[in-house]
């Protein structure tokens, strides 16, 4: 199994409606996101995917540098729901339970969904997700939905050593690589189809399905929030997404999907 994506085999048997039917790869480039923004806006449509070997400027959450070498899963899928802005964050819902769902279904990983925006094995976090907006008069004009996933490549090689600790790969979980194209492939069949479920049917029954992937819900957790650090209970996520915590003094807080972020107990330092 390589770590070279086999361009001829990412639409081979896809089976979409219109997710992929637009592909633009390649070997190197600085960011999926950046070059599927660029080409939203010149009008690219719903759909279209922009999709690299290895990132040189990968991006992550909170403006952090996103280590992507060659292996990984690195790409970006062009939205245009009719949505208002607001509803946006919960596509990131969306996005993560369509990895989580699929990391179990091919290879039988207990992959977990983890607020707001990560998939985690065994506590580790195996993918990122980085959902960029752009809008016209309040409503929602393109969302670039990043999704990067380490897959082929053992972290403890490539990653710098804080990383190495709190990241995994499919590689190191299964002890062996896998075959990109058709995890690809099954990444836009089935964000394709829960993406579908969320604008026909509301936001529902993913909030459901996203929970019962959500391991940290009901356990100590620390939310870091504009430099404000705060411990307590993680006790639910409600239908806009923002996440719902038991402080130690007993007082109920909600946090929003933005510049929040959230470390599970056994990652709580001193
Ligand atoms: C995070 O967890 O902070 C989000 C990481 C998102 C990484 C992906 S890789 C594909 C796409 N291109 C980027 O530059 N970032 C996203």
């Amino acid at each position: 199994m390589s770590t070279k994506i086999c361009v001829d085999k990412l639409q081979e048997g896809l089976r979409t409606k219109c997710l992929g039917h637009n592909i633009f790869f390649s070997r190197e480039v600085g960011s999926t996101n950046e070059w599927a923004k660029k080409l939203a806006k010149l009008g690219a449509s719903e759909g279209t995917v922009t999709l690299a070997e290895t990132q040189t400027a990968g991006r992550g959450r909170l403006g952090r540098e996103w280590v992507s070498p060659r292996g990984g899963l690195w790409f970006s899928v062009i939205l245009r729901p009719k949505i208002k802005p607001a509803e946006a964050v919960k596509l990131v819902f969306v996005a993560s339970l369509t990895v989580a769902e699929v990391l179990r279904e091919l290879y039988g990983l207990k992959a977990e969904t983890k607020w707001p925006n990560d998939v985690l094995i065994g506590g580790r976090k195996v993918c990122g997700i980085l959902a960029e907006m752009d809008t016209v008069d309040n409503s929602v004009c393109f969302v670039v939905m990043g999704i990067g996933i380490d897959v082929n490549f053992d972290v403890g090689e490539f990653f710098p050593r804080e990383l190495r600790n709190v990241a995994t790969s499919i590689q190191n979980e299964l002890g062996k690589k896998v075959k990109l194209e058709s995890l690809f492939k099954a990444l836009l069949e089935r964000l394709e189809k829960i993406h579908e479920e969320f604008i026909e049917n509301g936001f529902d029954l993913v909030l459901e399905k996203w929970k019962e992937c959500a391991d940290f819900l009901g356990h100590k957790v620390m939310i870091v929030d504009e430099g404000e650090r705060l411990v307590g209970l993680a006790l639910d996520v409600d239908g806009e997404g923002a996440l719902v915590v038991k402080s130690e003094d007993g007082t109920l807080k909600r946090f929003f999907v933005g510049d929040a972020s959230l470390q599970l107990e056994d990652k709580i330092r001193s």
